[in-house]
């Protein structure tokens, strides 16, 4: 599999993956990132979700036609959408957070890409629900699309500046020493 070199470089890297080649995602791959998925800690370690991996043309052309900010995901090969046990939202959504920034980095360390989707509260919530059979109750929020990226350019954090999409507000911005409002030297 792919050496990606430096873990620090790998994180960095990690960018919303929209456009994919056909090409499908190894199992071994597959198997992987479930295991990372399996592995990722939890609220008191209450593990609250299923994984249901898709495959299938058909259904994930369906995921991608609920609403606009899911389109660019029809062709994707491989979805993973974690289903929530709807017990906690406060600590499921964070550990939903967890699991699916993981999965996108081990789908970065095996050379694939990866980009989230939210089906977003109401209408597309409850859509994505029924078309995975999910049983009333259990949450359906995120997918994680997977698969080798379509573009072959330099990866997205080496591209120079002007790409907009891909800017970050500043450190200077951010950072706080000691105290909220007192800046580093
Ligand atoms: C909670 C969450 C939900 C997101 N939902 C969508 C989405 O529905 N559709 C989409 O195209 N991107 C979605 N994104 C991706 C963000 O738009 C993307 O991470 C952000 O624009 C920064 O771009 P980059 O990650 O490629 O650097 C989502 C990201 C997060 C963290």
């Amino acid at each position: 599999m792919t050496d990606v070199g430096d873990p620090i470089v790998l994180l960095r890297r990690v960018r919303n993956v929209r456009s994919f080649r056909a090409e499908p995602v190894p199992e071994t791959a597959v198997e992987d990132l479930l295991e990372v998925a399996r592995w990722t800690g939890s609220a008191r370690n209450q593990q609250p979700w299923d994984f249901v991996v898709v495959r299938d043309r058909a259904v994930l052309r369906s995921l991608a036609a609920i609403a606009p900010n899911l389109a660019w995901m029809a062709d994707a090969p491989l979805a993973l959408v974690p289903v929530l046990a709807g017990k906690n939202a406060e600590t499921e959504t964070f550990d939903e957070g967890r699991l699916s920034e993981r999965v996108m980095v081990a789908a970065g360390a095996r050379g694939l890409g990866a980009g989230i989707g939210w089906f977003l509260p109401g209408a597309p919530r409850e859509a994505a629900r029924g078309l995975l059979g999910v049983p009333e109750g259990r949450v359906v929020r995120t997918v994680v699309a997977i698969g080798f990226e379509a573009n072959d350019g330099p990866p997205r954090a080496e591209r120079p500046p002007g790409a907009a999409a891909q800017a970050r507000r500043p450190l200077a911005e951010m950072v706080h020493v000691d105290h909220f409002g007192r800046r580093p030297d």
